[in-house]
Formats: structure tokens, sequence, C-alpha cells
């Protein structure tokens, strides 16, 4: 799978302390067929938040441990809630791809055992939150941007802080750990530029260790 990783592969821009990105990591092309499996099997879902509001992006996972919102909290989940099944493996393609970029900025026994999948549809946001649920927060969160690009907001230690809004288009790659592994951070995509395959959807890995 030599097209996993493209050219410009070896570029990483730290954009904030321990805020990482690597552009043009990979791309929707050369994940389309592992996405499209893991989907087939466990499709995209709305959720619904601890109090009951349906989330307004959908979701899924692969992996040991999927995240799931429920109106009775957050967890991570051995077995789709909706299947009653495991979720399906987590592919080799986007195990490789977040260890080797979480090993460019640093983070060296990275083995990530849960990805979440969510898909936005134009115009939808996720507010600004932390990933907290991961027992050892000394591990980084990587994230994958797929498909049209959107407006991604680090609010760093306060949801009250004026974000620093940074664009991500398909292939990007982001890492944040260490001092910033609880930044509060967010997602709109209300301006992207559409990609040829996806148009105006957006879908994104985040890749963990839990
Ligand atoms: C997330 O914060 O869980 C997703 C980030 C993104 O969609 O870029
Ligand atoms: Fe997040």
């Amino acid at each position: 799978m030599s097209d996993l990783f493209t050219d410009s592969a070896n570029e990483i821009e730290e954009i904030q302390q321990d805020v990482y990105i690597l552009r043009s990591f990979t791309s929707y092309d050369s994940l389309i067929a592992d996405v499209k499996a893991v989907t087939t099997v466990a499709p995209f879902r709305f959720m619904y938040t601890p109090g009951g509001k349906k989330l307004n992006i959908s979701m899924t996972n692969c992996g040991d441990l999927g995240w799931v919102s429920e109106p009775s909290g957050y967890r991570y989940a051995a077995k789709d809630p909706t299947s009653n099944e495991p979720w399906p493996t987590m592919p080799h393609s986007f195990k490789r791809l977040a260890i080797k970029a979480a090993n460019k900025a640093l983070f060296n026994d990275f083995n990530p055992n849960a990805c979440l999948i969510n898909h936005y549809k134009q115009g939808r946001e996720l507010t600004a939150h932390q990933d907290k649920n991961e027992p050892d927060l000394s591990q980084p969160i990587v994230s994958v941007s797929l498909g049209m690009s959107a407006r991604f907001q680090i609010y760093g230690d306060s949801r009250n802080n004026k974000a620093l809004e940074i664009e991500l288009y398909d292939g990007d790659v982001m890492v944040w750990g260490r001092s910033a592994r609880l930044i509060y951070h967010g997602v709109k995509t209300n301006r992207g530029i559409p990609h040829p395959i996806l148009g105006d959807h957006r879908i994104n890995l985040t890749m963990r260790m839990v």
C-alpha cells in the first residue's frame, strides 16, 4: 500500500504547544475501501447525548472499543449497541497511519485500539469539548480528516477562550497530547471545499488508546 502516505509525509508542523498537523499525510482515496468495509458492518448512526438530545453528526466505531453516547452517559463499549456485535476490527491502514503520525510527534508507544468515525454533512458542527474518556492521558489523540474541508477550532484550556481556527483538508492528520491532551476543541463544516468523491460530506477518524 505504497500510496497510503503521500509525498509530504515528512512535514510536521507544531501549530501550538503539543498540537501538531501533518498536511496531506493520507487521502480518502487511499482509505475508501477500509472506511466502507467498516461502515457496511457498523453503519453511521445518530447517538443521543446524556441529556437526551440527538447529536447532529452521525458516528460509528472500529477497534476493540467504541465510543458511545447514550442518555445514560458516555462510555467505551466492546460491542456496537445497535447490533450487539463487537465493533469491526480496526483496519491495518488506520492503525499504521495513526502510529506513524504519532511517531512524528514523538509519541513512540502509541498503539490505538479504538477509532471513532464521525460523519458530517455540510453545516453540521461539533461544539467545544475535551476528549477525556480515555484512561491514559499520556497517550495522544490522532485525528484524520477526509472529504470536504472543515474548520477545526482550538480553544485551549477553556471553552470560553477565543478559538484558534485552522482549516483541515482531505488527508490532513492532527496529533495532540502532553500539555495539550485536554484542550477544548470543536469543528465547523459550513464553508468547506467539496471533495471529488465525498462532495460536501466530511469523515473524521479519531484514534485513541483506551
Ligand atoms: C473530535 O473531536 O472527536 C472530532 C474532530 C474532527 O472531526 O476533526
Ligand atoms: Fe474530540
